[in-house]
């Protein structure tokens, strides 16, 4: 059922296209962070996908036990488990899609900035990793605080000289699934049909659901649009704070990043009607990294959908404005950080 649900988005947003998986897809997925909260259920919900072949799990932890467990699921998908940086590489040879949940997520009174120091470095670590074994993966950044580390990962991609800003993402997924849910919950909507583009950020205020822009077209009331909006930007601190220190979302999210996962693979796979929001090098604001919907296919980012910027209401237009300072500032702090280190 599980898979069936994963490739039904797949049918609905087929279009007219009539994109069918192809039955000799064989695509390779590695997860670095794959033994963590997200990783694990991430990595079950992509040994479901018939698109994959290979799945690859990398932790410097405790991802045996993960991987021997997931390879008794009868899907075809081959999984391997590899512990340590001695294994780093043998992981990601040959891999089309890397997903990065690894790092440490936020406790109670946290925000994701809080999580710079150490995050940064593990990104940049595993993303020069990638840099050298597969530079032609799409690579999607997970860990926390998204809105810098995917800069550090595009300046450590540069300094090694194979930084194609059409293949890296920061995965902004779960605001839209959050999104999609609250609206549908509120205006009592089908969930099946509702769609939210989310811009800006992947924190606080800089997550800019464009409510104006639902789809199907609904209106709402000045409280119902701050009333969601808020909620949809604290949406990840409730979940922190029901978990009372024992981490972040990790279920939603693996959700958000298995569909995100196989978004790519159809758009590697030749489908060409895949839309996703995600965080990505962009010139539709005049900031370098910016979330919005982006058309993906077989070379990444084949289009920024630029058009949802347009005719947005004064809420909007307002927060686009008070997100960019925060925003700005965190893109400088990732870059400074990535170029600081030797
Ligand atoms: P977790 O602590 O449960 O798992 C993290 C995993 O990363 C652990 O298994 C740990 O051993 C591993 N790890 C640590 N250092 C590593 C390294 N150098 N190489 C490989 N693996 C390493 O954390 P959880 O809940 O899975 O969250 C992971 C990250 O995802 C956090 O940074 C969190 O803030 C972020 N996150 C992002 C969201 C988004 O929407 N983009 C939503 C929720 C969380």
């Amino acid at each position: 059922a599980l898979q069936n649900s994963l490739s039904s988005r797949s049918v609905k947003s087929m279009g007219r296209t009539q994109y069918r998986l192809n039955p000799q897809a064989s695509y390779k997925v590695a997860i670095l962070g794959a033994a963590g909260g997200i990783g694990q259920p991430l990595a079950l919900l992509v040994k479901m996908s018939p698109l994959v072949s290979s799945l690859n799990l990398y932790d410097i932890a405790n991802v045996k036990g993960v991987a021997a467990d997931l390879s008794h699921c009868n899907t075809p998908a081959q999984v391997s488990d590899f512990t340590g940086a001695s294994e780093l590489a043998d992981c990601l040879k040959g891999v089309n899609v890397v997903v990065i949940p690894a790092g440490v997520p936020r406790k109670p009174g946290m925000t994701r900035d809080d999580l710079f120091n150490i995050n940064a470095s593990i990104v940049k670590t595993l993303v020069e990793a990638v840099a050298d074994n597969c530079p032609e993966a799409f690579i999607h950044v997970i860990s926390n605080p998204v809105n810098s580390t995917v800069p550090i990962a595009a300046e450590v991609l540069k300094q090694k000289g194979v930084y194609d800003p059409k293949k890296l993402f920061g995965v902004t997924t779960l605001d839209v699934v959050r999104a999609n849910t609250f609206v549908a919950q509120k205006k009592n909507l089908r969930l099946i049909d509702v769609d939210v583009p989310v811009i800006g950020g992947h924190a606080g205020i800089t997550i800019l659901p464009l409510l104006s822009k639902t789809k199907p077209s609904v209106s709402f009331t000045d409280e119902e649009i701050h009333e969601l909006t808020v909620r949809i930007q604290n949406a990840g601190t409730e979940v922190v704070e029901a978990k009372a220190g024992a981490g972040s979302a990790t279920l939603s999210m693996a959700y958000a990043a298995a569909r995100f996962v196989e978004s790519s693979l159809r758009a590697l796979d030749g489908d060409g009607d895949v839309y996703e929001c995600a965080y990505v090098q962009s010139d539709v604001t005049d900031l370098p990294f910016f979330a919005s919907r982006i058309k993906l296919g077989k070379k990444g980012v084949e289009a920024l959908i630029s058009s949802d910027l347009q005719g947005l209401t004064e809420y909007e237009l307002k927060a686009v404005e008070a997100l960019k300072g925060e925003l700005k500032s965190s893109i400088e702090k990732g870059i400074g950080f990535a170029q600081k280190q030797p």
